[in-house]
């Protein structure tokens, strides 16, 4: 089940489009040549999460690459008339805790040849069954070289590595790299050893330390300006860690750190945080750790909107 709805100045609320109908002109230049940008997030309840920081990054992608989308008014409106709508006619199951998802995308696509004008719609459809799975029993990831340095992305702006375009076709592949070698999922380092991100998450790690003292524990995330996506989940996660207690880091980081680490998360909007189990084959911290820290930041995460 899947609900569309375009933004459309003649309809303030959205146009709700059949989604078994074709919308899209065949020139559109997000289908001719991935030019384009989107947001992906949960709504619980009915209220999308994060709303104002997956908004402010629409803007900073739209910004990379010169796309005049429509402003946050019209997204927030469309976006409740397909929550809405999507809820109606698909009512989705509670969670283990009662609580109702809807997943939320926002695109944005330079528009037809010639046109001018932007494509924009949101989409709402459920939550995929293997999340989960993914959180509760966690991933086996593989690093995989991205092939950039972890400088290029000030070097070569119009890489829009920093920017949510709906380029993701090298993602796709990677994760599908991954499956054939039988891991779940993928960490990309730079060409100079760098750990950036997963193909569609941000990497955490946490290291505890007790020297006697009062013990320690820090969650650490990859520098942001190695030319990956700021995560929207990394970002809300560390203001509520950091309301708990937890020290925060940033990188740079090298896979050394994270085969070190007590845990290493996958975290994203949808998926939130999935913890992974080994990398290349090495078994990260212990499961009991791993699965005490998932439950302790995941608590924190889901007070976080
Ligand atoms: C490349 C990449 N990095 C990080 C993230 C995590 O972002 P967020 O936490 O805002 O969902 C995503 C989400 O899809 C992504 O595609």
């Amino acid at each position: 089940m899947t609900v569309l709805v375009f933004l459309d100045p003649a309809h303030p609320d959205g146009r709700i489009a059949d989604a078994g109908v074709p919308a899209l002109l065949a020139t559109d230049q997000g289908v001719t040549r991935g030019d384009g940008i989107f947001e992906t997030l949960l709504a619980v309840n009915g209220a999308p999460r994060k709303v104002q920081a997956h908004l402010g990054r629409l803007a900073a992608s739209a910004q990379s690459l010169s796309l005049d989308v429509p402003g946050e008014e019209a997204w927030l409106r469309a976006i409740a008339t397909a929550v809405g709508a999507f809820a109606s006619a698909s009512p989705p199951a509670p969670d283990e805790d009662g609580n109702t998802n809807v997943v939320v995308k926002l695109i944005a696509t330079r528009g037809p040849e010639g046109a001018g004008s932007p494509t924009s719609w949101v989409q709402a459809t459920a939550v995929p069954p293997a999340l989960a799975e993914q959180r509760a029993h966690g991933l086996a990831v593989i690093l995989l070289d991205r092939g950039y340095d972890s400088t290029v992305a000030q070097r070569a702006p119009w890489l829009l590595l920093g920017a949510k375009t709906l380029s993701y076709a090298v993602n796709m592949a990677a994760l599908r790299h991954a499956h054939a070698q039988g891991a779940d999922d993928v960490i990309f380092t730079s060409s100079d050893g760098h750990v950036l991100e997963g193909p569609t998450s941000s990497v955490l790690l946490a290291h505890l330390k007790d020297d006697g003292g009062a013990p320690v524990k820090r969650l650490i995330t990859p520098s942001l300006d190695s030319g990956i996506l700021p995560g929207t989940t990394q970002g809300a996660l560390f203001t509520a860690a950091k309301a708990a207690g937890w020290e925060l880091g940033y990188g740079p980081l090298v896979p050394a750190d994270l085969l070190d680490a007590d845990a290493v998360w996958l975290v994203s909007s949808i998926r939130l945080l999935a913890p992974v189990n080994s990398i290349d084959g090495t078994e990260i911290g212990t499961a009991e750790v791993r699965a005490r820290l998932t439950a302790e930041l995941s608590a924190l995460l889901a007070q976080t909107h």
